[in-house]
């Protein structure tokens, strides 16, 4: 028999009583896998990697992952786990005062909805466009000037444009339609269809891409190792960065995404798929785009390194429609590459978008279809306002810019300084994990996050130094205070006014499963663990709804 999807609800009734969950563990790798693999493994990685040393970049990038993203990846997975709930409802059981820590990571992700959107509208077009070429022999001027209509830098324009507005439409639609069907109909269903299908296909073009003449020296290009960089702090800086954005750290969207695992669950094995898959798909991904500019390079008749526009933006919307123009079927090779971006920035947004979805539910008890029309709508409206507009992509840019660089680390610090310093729920955290997960994360496990905050808060020091002073894309002062440091302002308001707004219901009283004395700890935290800890065996039926 089927087992119902909603933890001790009545059998047919509608809103859920209890917690939604994923229908099994497959379903649940698949969607938090779904969150990690987006345009940071297709666009970011293999430029990053590139600028910053080539082959040598493995070496901080696999220390970045082993010494922070795994280690936070556990501590998100047991926050949502343990805790069950939302990014602030989680964090707010956590400490009575963290509920904002929350909100910041909602508001966050609230912001990167906007825009993540307008890439995928994007990315849907360029899909179409694909099919016919359309975007001819100059992709640069046909992606400023004809599609995206670009108008003044530092400027803000009304002129809405039909082209991006359109797609932008449809992946609203798609998303509040997703969202509206919850977890298990909706979030699960496009993962487990999703992304198998984007392994296949990107799997196929990176194949391809690697028998185009001049691929070796492309994949050259990128390997070769340039140790010196080993000594550049911006070079640890941008690995340590890559792998927060590229497994989606301190968004909220992993405690949301764990919140719905149900109690007996193998928590730390999978977070370990995921950590691992998600990478595999970036070398996969660094292959491919390598692999593809050394035959961009071998057509010019150039050094691969005499390539321009190997980054981001560039990369997908410009660089890569001027090889599919100039190969041998091109037009399929097109469109499997612009499929792969939509299917993957899909499965990150929707993401993104259930981590706020979640915390209104939590919150005011909405039901996921009312949150996901509210939520949606309001998101829509600006998105389409502000990105469909013909001075989007710098808007984009410079919010960008402070959300993903500045903000997040500022809320992977208060997470952890919540969870771990001023929670000191380092022990109980740790021992949940061992008593619900085959692999086991050891007892220096807080202590390693510990060490690892403090990089962190190097980092955010001196992005926030190197924002105050030098600015960024040499937008004027007025625009950057706005949307650079105005972002950051908003999402630091959402942190401060939320937590005052009423729960709808009493939240200060979880059940915690194990026990923290099953855990072998004292009923109040911050006294020192007398009795020893005995694992509880997975098949308790300690679990009450
Ligand atoms: N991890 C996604 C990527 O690599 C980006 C993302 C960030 C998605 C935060 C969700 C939340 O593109």
């Amino acid at each position: 028999m089927a087992e119902p999807n909603v933890e001790a609800a009545p059998a047919g009734s509608a809103p859920p009583q209890g917690r939604e969950h994923w229908s099994g563990q497959t379903a649940f790798i698949l969607a938090a896998i779904g969150s990690a693999v987006g345009l940071g493994n297709i666009w970011r990685f293999p430029g990053q990697a590139y600028e910053n040393g080539g082959g040598a970049f493995m070496i901080p990038y696999l220390l970045a992952l082993l010494t922070a993203g795994i280690p936070i990846l556990f501590l998100e997975n047991a926050i949502g786990h343990r805790f069950r709930g939302s990014a602030p409802l989680a964090m707010r059981r956590v400490h009575r005062s963290a509920e904002g820590v929350g909100w910041f990571h909602v508001a966050i992700c609230f912001v990167i909805g906007l825009y993540y959107t307008a890439i995928i509208a994007w990315s849907l077009s360029y899909f179409w466009f694909s099919f016919r070429l359309d975007y001819g022999d100059d992709p640069a001027q046909f992606f400023a000037s004809q599609y995206l209509q670009l108008g003044e830098p530092g400027t803000l324009s009304a002129h809405i444009v039909p082209g991006v507005a359109l797609p932008l439409v449809l992946v609203w639609a798609l998303t509040i339609a997703i969202l509206a069907l919850g977890i298990h109909k909706g979030v699960e269903r496009l993962n487990v269809v999703g992304i198998p299908l984007l392994v296949v296909t990107f799997g196929i073009l990176a194949v391809r891409a690697l028998f185009l003449p001049g691929a070796t020296d492309g994949i050259e290009a990128l390997f070769t190792p340039d140790y010196s960089v080993l000594t550049d702090p911006d070079v640890w800086i941008a690995a340590y960065g890559q792998v927060f954005f590229s497994l989606s750290l301190a968004y909220g969207v992993m405690i949301t995404y764990a919140s719905y695992r149900r109690r007996r669950s193998n928590v730390t094995g999978p977070a370990l798929v995921v950590a691992f898959g998600n990478s595999s798909f970036s070398l996969l991904a660094g292959l491919a785009v390598f692999a593809t500019l050394g035959y961009l390079a071998h057509v010019q008749g150039v050094g691969v390194s005499d390539l321009q526009g190997i980054d981001g933006v560039n990369l997908s919307f410009v660089t890569f429609p001027a090889v599919i123009a100039q190969m041998p079927g091109g037009q399929l090779f097109g469109a499997m590459f612009f499929a792969s971006l939509v299917l993957a920035g899909l499965t990150s947004l929707i993401s993104v978008m259930q981590t706020i979805s979640a915390a209104f539910q939590d919150k005011f008890g909405w039901n996921p279809r009312t949150t996901a029309v509210a939520v949606g709508c309001v998101s829509a409206a600006l998105s389409i306002v502000g990105f469909s507009s013909s001075t989007g992509l710098f808007l984009l840019d410079t919010v960008d810019q402070w959300s993903n660089q500045l903000g997040i680390v500022a809320g992977a610090i208060a997470m952890i300084a919540a969870a771990l310093w001023f929670g000191r729920r380092g022990h109980e955290l740790e021992r949940h994990l061992a008593a619900v997960s085959t692999i086991r994360p050891g007892r220096y496990w807080p202590a390693l996050v510990n060490v690892v905050t403090l990089l962190l808060i190097y980092m955010f020091m001196s992005k926030a130094i190197s924002l105050a002073k030098d600015g960024y894309g040499g937008y004027p002062t007025w625009y950057i205070i706005t949307f650079g440091w105005g972002t950051i302002a908003f999402i630091a308001l959402v942190a401060v006014v939320m937590p005052w707004l009423r729960w709808h219901k009493d939240v200060e009283h979880p059940h915690l499963w194990p026990s923290r004395a099953q855990l072998g700890l004292p009923d109040r935290i911050g006294v020192k663990a007398t009795e020893r800890y005995r694992p509880v065996p997975r098949n308790d039926d300690g679990e009450t709804p």
